[in-house]
């Protein structure tokens, strides 16, 4: 499969990128700076770009069977008030409609599921400017007639297990923390499998 990743420079990206090449897919990384890319494998393109910019997103997007999304606003920042996917995500599905790409997968928050008890609460206190930007982002999917999916995971760890446990419309149990390399696994497989058309999915480790 052709995959096109907004974001592959940072944590969520890389891992997927990764992942992707591995199995034999080609991926295109549409990146501010592809200076921060040292990796050579022979189906990666790297190219420069802006992803608030439609028209140049349409041109790079062309031929592309997936789009993922896993730009984000990370470090302090996210506490801080922003709107990166806000401004990003209609763009995006603007590029996708013009180039004629069906099948994308948006990286969201776990938190904007309701539950998880006083934990959660806070942490959905404290991430509350990052959570509006994501739904805000959601909300330029769902309004769209794309074959989206949108993923919902909770606290993200650096290491290398690749399991996770997801589940349609809600948080799995024990949805505490997870890896980026599983989340990006999980993606990757409902990609080569055809899974979760226009649902919003929850990821557990
Ligand atoms: N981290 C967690 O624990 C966690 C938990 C749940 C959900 N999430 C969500 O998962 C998503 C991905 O998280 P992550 O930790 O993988 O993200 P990340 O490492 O912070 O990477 C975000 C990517 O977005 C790019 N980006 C940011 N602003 C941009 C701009 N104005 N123009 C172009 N590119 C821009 C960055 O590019 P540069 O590399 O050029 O800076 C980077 O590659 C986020 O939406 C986050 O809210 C994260």
């Amino acid at each position: 499969m052709r995959f096109f990743v907004l974001g592959a420079n940072g944590n969520t990206g890389r891992e997927f990128t990764d992942l992707a090449l591995a199995q034999g897919h080609q991926v295109t990384a549409f990146v501010r700076s592809p200076e921060k890319i040292s990796r050579k494998d022979k189906g990666l393109t790297v190219l420069k770009g802006d992803p608030g910019n439609v028209e140049s997103l349409v041109e790079a997007m062309k031929g592309h069977d997936v789009v993922i999304s896993t730009l984000g606003t990370g470090g302090f920042a996210a506490f801080k008030p922003h709107d990166l996917l806000e401004r990003m995500t209609p763009c995006m599905v603007a590029a996708m409609e013009k180039a004629g790409i069906q099948r994308v997968f948006f990286v969201s928050v776990g938190l904007l599921f309701k539950g998880g008890g006083l934990p959660a609460a806070l942490f959905r206190f404290l991430l509350r400017n990052n959570n509006e930007d994501s739904r805000m982002g959601e909300k330029a999917l769902t309004d769209s007639s794309l074959d989206w999916t949108i993923v919902r995971p909770p606290g993200l760890a650096k290491n290398n297990d690749e399991s996770y446990h997801s589940l349609e419309g809600g948080i799995p149990p024990k949805a505490f923390r997870m890896s980026f390399r599983a989340l990006a696994k999980f993606m990757l497989d409902s990609a080569e499998k055809q899974l979760h058309s226009r649902k919003v999915v929850g990821l557990a480790s």
